[in-house]
């Protein structure tokens, strides 16, 4: 049975840190051939019975160097102190999660595994009657319905992308990475979901996934945020300069603040007041599981924003944040235009007019919470059920379907 208590005193025996970071790798390295050198080379001894591939891995294992293999690592060997932590450009060993450093990150998530859900779990049966029925829905509202599968079904991939092929890499925290990497997953889920909402409904794939290239509205959207990846994820391109840094930074707010923060709100809200009143609700059931996601994707990559901004201050400077600004006008811009090409006229209660408010008093808070000036004063929301819906306590199961039943998955239990 294991105990505690051997770690322990490994930990009190050699504490590790800073100038002698060589010496304590060294010391691990004797301390590793020692303990379990005799025991492992009597298991790798060659036997009679060994094939020849067995053989032929024995003697590669002998060959195993493994400090060579250890200094690939990212970051130096010694043991981590909070205080060497940082968002960008650590040197301290990114696979030593603890000790912690930004408990906020680990609580996310905690929280977004707290908060798993699958898309089959949700019924369709009411939705296929509508969208089949030629009575079902108006013109209008399956012009909406279509649209933001076209935008979402492949923007989430766009996101996901963004995050593992460009931003993970850049981000050196490995809570920050945990986290990034449920999220990662979770982007994962919705693009499942909406495969899942064109599959269930018969629409044609290749049109709906099209859409990114094909309808201007959908496809300016796509091609705003494509703009901020090519540089980061680029295989060569690092941080460690104040340009590349910012760079990073440029990146962070166009898919946190603006893709994830305001390209999303318009289908959002538009599907959601579809379910609201009682149309295509299996849609709407996702869409709302997705926007519970997509709140805390959001509230991360602004911690995160602001993280990097109080630990380098130097590069938060006028220009960048004229530039975050513009960026963040520029995609509310954006999004008051799809919602004038989804609502052509009103539908649902609500029209493009309504919806341009809606997107500026949503502008507002993005340039708010990353520390910029409001650029639109005095906008009210018209859609206060929205913040409802996004506030709703995480243990409330306000679908009353299965979800609920994840929400033990955070806790442990030793009884
Ligand atoms: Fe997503
Ligand atoms: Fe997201």
């Amino acid at each position: 049975m294991l105990s505690w208590d051997e770690f322990d005193k490994e930990d009190a025996a050699e504490p590790a840190k800073g100038a002698n970071a060589g010496h304590a790798s060294e010391a691990a390295m004797d301390k590793l051939d020692s303990a379990g050198g005799a025991a492992a080379l009597e298991a790798r001894a060659a036997n009679a019975s060994d094939s020849a591939a067995v053989a032929r891995a024995k003697a590669a294992l002998n060959k195993l160097d493994v400090a060579e293999g250890l200094a690939e690592l990212e970051g130096s060997a010694a043991r981590v102190a909070v205080d060497e932590k940082r968002m960008i450009n650590c040197r301290a060993d990114l696979n030593q999660l603890v000790p912690f450093k930004y408990d906020w990150a680990w609580q996310k998530y905690l929280d977004g595994c707290a908060n798993h859900w699958m898309p089959q779990e949700v019924n369709m049966t009411a939705d296929i009657a509508v969208w089949r029925n030629p009575e079902g829905l108006t013109d209008d509202e399956r012009r909406i319905v279509m649209r933001n599968l076209g935008f979402f079904s492949t923007a989430d991939s766009l996101v996901a992308n963004n995050l593992a092929l460009a931003v993970y890499r850049l981000i050196t925290n490995p809570e920050c990475r945990q986290y990034i990497l449920r999220q990662a997953f979770e982007e994962a889920i919705h693009t499942h979901a909406y495969q899942y909402c064109i599959e269930s409904l018969g629409m044609d794939e290749g049109e709906i996934f099209n859409m990114y290239h094909e309808i201007p509205s959908v496809a300016k959207k796509a091609a705003w945020g494509l703009k901020y990846t090519r540089a980061i994820s680029d295989p060569e391109f690092n941080t460690g300069t104040v340009e590349t840094d910012k760079e990073l930074l440029r990146n962070l707010i166009a898919y946190y603040c603006v893709l994830e923060g305001i390209f999303f709100y318009c289908g959002f809200t538009q599907i959601l007041s579809m379910g609201r009143r009682n149309k295509m609700t299996g849609v709407a059931e996702q869409f709302q599981y997705i926007l519970r996601d997509e709140s805390m994707h959001l509230n991360f990559g602004i911690d995160v924003i602001n993280q990097i901004k109080i630990e380098n201050p130097h590069l938060w400077d006028a220009e960048l944040k004229e530039e975050a600004s513009q960026m963040i006008l520029q995609g509310t811009q954006l999004e008051i235009e799809y919602a004038r090409d989804t609502m052509p006229r009103g539908v649902l209660g609500m029209n493009a007019a309504m919806m341009e408010d809606y997107l500026k008093f949503i502008a507002n808070r993005r340039l708010s919470q990353i520390g910029l000036k409001e650029e639109y004063p005095g906008t009210t929301n018209p859609f206060p059920w929205m913040s409802e819906i996004m506030d709703l306590k995480k243990e409330k199961n306000f679908f009353e379907t299965r979800v609920i039943e994840y929400q033990t998955g955070g806790a442990l239990s030793w009884d």
